[in-house]
């Protein structure tokens, strides 16, 4: 789709010159009289990019420009200054502007400005600039594995190594990859991503690498791919797994070179790009499958990172629970308190398939359901107070023989294997506290004691 420029002057003339000249770049241009009417056509149709005159009728450049950033953040504002007004020049990018051209100006200086204008707006849209002071990434968790992953990052946040993610489905790869982005030193440069299984297979190549005009039908203008939005950033490969096998030889040369040509051109480009991929699919599959190329898998795995699923770190569900808890009272102006320990034991229990995305869709649910202060186990949705399915992540449960056996032995054996699973996951839920296990097992503190040094299981109080 064309960048949308809205451009604003209350000379006709001008007006008229510049709209027809971005419109030969490819521009869809709105053009309005005064700061009144911008700020109407921007309410109502929205842009990509503001280029404004400063002194007007009715509402002024500055004005307009004040408005827009208080009311349409995203959108970059260019201001056209008089010459030798090198103070309200000043002043408008004290306000916010993106940039400023001095009249008369070159049309070539103008177009490029709004080329990177319009850049900044697609980046901004797709909400991957985070400014300075903006919500720093937070990876929850306290187990040992989180522990190690919250070093990595740290120790490999600011290397231009490349990353390669593995992990099920919501295990949090893209928080991974954002984190490592906002610790290291390229935060002020662009975070682009790109999901390598949304695009059509066709593509692919254009995206990532761009296109010239003419291209093929319907690049009716030239655009830069990924690679070169991303420079001096980081480009984030989401599903890399799923890029087509015959697109894998080219991106490792853009890898390895760190220079590409954008489809349908000719000229070569560097750029300077730290990498990071993420994939769902177990690689080495893929690779055994001839879906994979080998030599791409090592050029990414330089760094591996490996998120295990949540069903193997319950530890962290308590505080994630938590996290989430506090997250959803303020996104939906809610103002629960507890959840409760029966509620956090069938969640500390469940599988969780979908990993910690599933966990929170259920808990934002949840929260946004409920009607007191605190969470009880009926409040979860349905699915999560069934007995939990067979997990083999569980502690050693064996289970029913199919042959016969000694009957009374065999069912020793599996309430012992059942009541060492309930204490373990008691023993998770409370932060090992062993008074409020038992109370959540409602037991006796004492036999839960006796239970638990036949188990050789270890708590505190
Ligand atoms: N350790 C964590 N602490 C807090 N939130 C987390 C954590 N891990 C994941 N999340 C949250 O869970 C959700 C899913 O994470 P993310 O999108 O990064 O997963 P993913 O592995 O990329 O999933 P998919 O494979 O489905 O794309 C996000 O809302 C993310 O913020
Ligand atoms: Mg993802």
């Amino acid at each position: 789709m064309a960048d949308r420029v809205l451009v604003v002057d209350d000379e006709q003339s001008l007006r008229k010159v510049l709209a027809a000249t971005l419109q030969r770049e490819g521009y869809e241009v709105q053009v309005a009289a005064d700061g009144e009417e911008a700020l109407g056509a921007l309410d109502r149709d929205g842009a990509d990019v503001v280029v404004t005159d400063l002194v007007m009728p009715k509402m002024d450049g500055l004005s307009l420009l004040r408005k827009v950033v208080a009311r349409h953040p995203d959108v970059p504002v260019i201001v056209v200054t008089a010459h030798g007004r090198v103070d309200s020049a000043v002043e408008a990018m004290k306000a916010g502007a993106f940039d400023f051209v001095t009249k008369p100006f070159e049309h070539t200086e103008l177009k490029a400005i709004i080329a990177k204008a319009a850049r900044q707006s697609d980046l901004n849209a797709r909400n991957v600039v985070p400014d300075e002071g903006a919500l720093r990434t937070e990876i929850v968790g306290k187990g040992q594995q989180m522990i190690e992953l919250q070093q990595i990052i740290a120790k490999v946040a600011d290397a231009p190594s490349t990353v390669l993610i593995q992990g099920e489905s919501g295990t949090g790869k893209e928080l991974v990859a954002t984190a490592l982005h906002e610790q290291s030193s390229r935060r002020e440069r662009p975070f682009i991503k790109i999901n390598c299984a949304a695009i059509p297979r066709e593509l692919v190549e254009a995206e990532l690498f761009g296109f010239e005009k003419g291209a093929f039908t319907g690049a009716v203008q030239s655009k830069p791919g990924r690679f070169e939005l991303a420079d001096g950033g980081t480009l984030f490969l989401d599903e890399i797994g799923e890029i087509p096998i015959e697109m894998q030889v080219k991106l490792l040369r853009a890898i390895q070179e760190s220079e590409f040509e954008r489809v349908g051109g000719v000229k070569t480009t560097r750029v300077e790009v730290r990498l990071i991929a993420a994939t769902s699919r177990d690689l080495t599959r893929e690779i055994a499958a001839g879906r994979f190329r080998e030599d791409l898998f090592y050029r990414l795995n330089v760094v591996p990172v490996i998120l295990p699923p949540l069903r193997e770190r319950r530890e962290d569900i308590p505080l994630l629970v938590e996290h989430f808890r506090q997250k959803y009272n303020a996104r939906l102006k809610k103002s629960v308190e507890k959840i409760e320990d029966d509620a956090l034991a069938a969640l500390a229990s469940y599988t969780w398939p979908g990993n910690i995305r599933e966990l929170e869709n259920v808990l934002e649910r949840t929260i946004l359901f409920a009607e007191g202060t605190n969470i009880r186990a009926a409040d979860l949705p349905a699915s999560l107070r069934q007995p939990r399915p067979a997990d083999d992540s569980a502690p050693a449960a064996p289970g029913v023989p199919t042959t016969p056996g000694p009957l009374k032995e065999i069912v020793k054996e599996q309430v012992q294997a059942i009541e060492r699973d309930l204490i373990v996951r008691g023993l998770e839920v409370t932060g090992n506290n062993v008074t409020r296990t038992a109370k959540l097992l409602k037991i006796s503190r004492k036999s839960l004691q006796m239970k638990m040094k036949e188990f050789g299981l270890r708590g505190e109080d």
